[in-house]
């Protein structure tokens, strides 16, 4: 496990990455936490990879997402939740289904971290969200909304109207309409449904699972894949790499040979000691 300790000098050098205005080989000397930052981050900031769709989810040790009566706020700890803005940071786009945004309310910026707000998306093929959710609120910042009907909205937000294929969009045909705005770098956030859906459709370049250490017993599963398979032999076994956050422990999956080739690790600058 690589130990990851994000300074402010080397998330600079990471927002300059994401911009275009340095490489992952450039910079340093860096300590063994900034290096296991870089490595983290990286591949996630990088522009010249082609587009990055990637998930992640936070969990308890028990795989659950929230409790029965509903309560998912502090599933992460404080380490997993800046983690969580990073990622945000360094997407151009954050992708949620239409139940994280009703049940959640959540405004999906950055706050735990500099950088900028990625453009915010909900899948909502029946438009079930109301135009006052915070989601949605005017700030500036792209906001767009994936429907399957009809139904205005507010002039700031943009609708991405998509055919339904049996009540689901196929997830190939959210990316390409995305792409076709512009937003390549796509933060799949959740909630299980959705990311399940971009994993079985194999659309997922990166899958995140940051564990934190707490047993919830009963409740929602963090992922909830419809795949079946009766052999383990024959289960998804991607590479992975495992980073402590501090608070929280993340596995960080490979799932595509781009993705894989993208964790070699650039930054050949010699080495300070940790
Ligand atoms: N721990 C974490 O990291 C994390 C992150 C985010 C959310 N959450 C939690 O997750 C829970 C909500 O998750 P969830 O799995 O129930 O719901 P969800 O994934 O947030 O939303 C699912 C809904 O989005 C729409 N949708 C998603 N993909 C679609 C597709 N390909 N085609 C058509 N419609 C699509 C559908 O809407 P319709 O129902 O209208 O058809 C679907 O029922 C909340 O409790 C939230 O707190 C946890």
């Amino acid at each position: 496990m690589q130990n990851v300790e994000v300074t402010p000098r080397v998330w600079d050098h990471l927002l300059a990455i994401r911009a275009g205005t340095a490489c992952a080989c450039c910079g340093g000397p860096w300590s063994a936490g900034e290096r296991g930052a870089l490595d983290l981050y990286g591949p996630l900031a990088r522009r010249d990879l082609g587009p990055v769709v990637v998930a992640q989810i936070g969990q308890s040790l028990d795989g659950r997402i929230a409790t029965v009566s509903g309560d998912a706020a502090d599933v992460s700890g404080p380490d997993g939740l800046a983690h969580l803005h990073r990622i945000r940071a360094l997407m151009s786009g954050v992708v949620i289904g239409v139940g994280t945004a009703l049940h959640d309310n959540p405004r999906l910026t950055v706050r735990l971290c500099d950088g900028p707000n990625p453009a915010r998306i909900v899948i909502d093929p029946k438009a079930r969200l109301s135009d006052d959710a915070p989601v949605l609120h005017d700030d500036g910042t792209r906001c767009i909304v994936v429907q399957g009907v009809d139904h205005p909205r507010p002039s700031h937000v943009e609708v991405l109207k998509l055919p339904l294929v049996d009540d689901k969009f196929q997830p190939e045909a959210i990316l390409q309409g995305l792409r076709g705005i512009g937003l390549q770098h796509l933060l799949i956030e959740g909630g299980g449904i959705t990311i399940a859906g971009f994993l079985d459709a194999g659309h997922l370049c990166r899958l995140q699972v940051a564990i934190a250490p707490l047993v919830i017993g009963n409740g929602p599963a963090a992922l909830t894949s419809t795949i079946q398979q009766t052999r383990l032999a024959d289960c998804l076994r991607p590479e992975t790499r495992v980073f402590g956050l501090g608070s929280d422990v993340v596995f960080d999956c490979g799932l595509t040979s781009a993705a894989r080739d993208a964790t070699v690790p650039k930054h050949g600058v010699p080495v300070t000691a940790s």
